[in-house]
């Protein structure tokens, strides 16, 4: 694969064997600074094992792993190990691994929209409300890295549109590279750079448009598969004239097909993808 000097992780042909079982195999990977790198694939595929590979938490049995030196990595795991018997205020949580003052924690939950639940115990908090919290913690030190296992899991609707533009934004202020596992095709579609599909190997890889045209891809993803890129996409086959005429690629006018082009909403991109969101769903 293409190196870079600038890569903050870098997968070589990394794979991990429990036993005589290969979990995963010849993942080539890599983050830039700036740049969403999104896992997708079903149940078991690997993902979350490819995201402990470039964590440092589970070491290659074959092919290599590399982070740059004095990276800073915020993580959002899929799963908490916590004792849930034990007394444990979001405060002292998002300090566990984090010498963060007050002032530190309260910015990291306001960024999430959290910051109501400063003192709230960890084992009182809804799912969607556990996500930002995890998600303030990973953010809390200004990563240069950011793994995100899932990261919207348990969140309703409006708060994951919340939280994805959330780490749009994040991505932008902190100029950190992502890598991200979702399952919602429609949200990786449109803010991947880009996107490796799993299968216990890497079954295929590109940019949301060359993915979504894979026979790899459509077959691990069926009808879903079709759809999510679709959406995203704004084919522009017409402008619309000063006069309020239509003229279409091929240089035809017309004065009443005005509303066969105007199944999505010409306005910012991301209302776009909301409303496409939200009917997709
Ligand atoms: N420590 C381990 N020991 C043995 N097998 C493991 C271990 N960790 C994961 N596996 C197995 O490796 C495979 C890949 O697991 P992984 O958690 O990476 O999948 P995933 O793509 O993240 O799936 P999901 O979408 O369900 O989160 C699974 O079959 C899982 O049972
Ligand atoms: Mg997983």
């Amino acid at each position: 694969m293409t190196k870079s000097a600038t890569s903050l992780v870098r997968l070589d042909r990394a794979g991990i064997r429990k036993g005589t079982d290969w979990l995963v195999r010849g993942v080539d990977l890599s983050v830039e600074p700036g740049e969403i790198v999104t896992l997708i694939g079903p149940n078991g595929s690997g993902k979350s094992t490819t995201a402990k590979m470039a964590l440092g938490i589970m070491k290659p049995s074959e092919g290599s792993a590399v982070r740059n030196r004095g990276l800073t990595v915020g993580y959002v795991p899929q799963k908490l190990s916590i004792d849930w018997t034990l007394p444990l205020s979001v405060r002292r949580f998002l300090r566990l691994t984090n010498p963060l003052t007050d002032a530190e924690c309260d910015e990291a939950l306001e960024k999430t929209g959290a910051k109501r639940l400063i003192n709230a115990e960890m084992r009182s908090l809804s799912g969607g409300e556990l996500q930002r919290v995890m998600l303030a913690r990973a953010i809390a030190r200004a990563p240069g890295l950011l793994v995100l296992d899932e990261p919207v899991q348990g969140v309703d609707y409006v708060g994951e549109i919340a939280i994805y533009d959330l780490i749009s934004e994040i991505r932008s202020a902190l100029g950190c590279g992502i890598l991200m596992i979702s399952h919602d095709l429609h949200v990786v579609m449109a803010a991947a750079d880009q996107v490796i599909c799993l299968n216990g190997h890497v079954c295929c890889r590109g940019t949301p448009s060359d993915v979504s045209q894979n026979v790899n891809y459509q077959a691990l993803f069926g009808a879903r598969a079709g759809t999510a890129l679709a959406v995203y996409e704004h084919h522009h086959d017409h402008v619309h004239l000063p006069d309020g005429k239509v003229q279409h690629d091929d240089g035809s006018l017309c004065s009443d097909c005005l509303g066969e082009h105007h199944e999505h909403d010409h306005g910012s991109d991301g209302a776009e993808v909301q409303l496409e969101h939200q009917n997709a769903r």
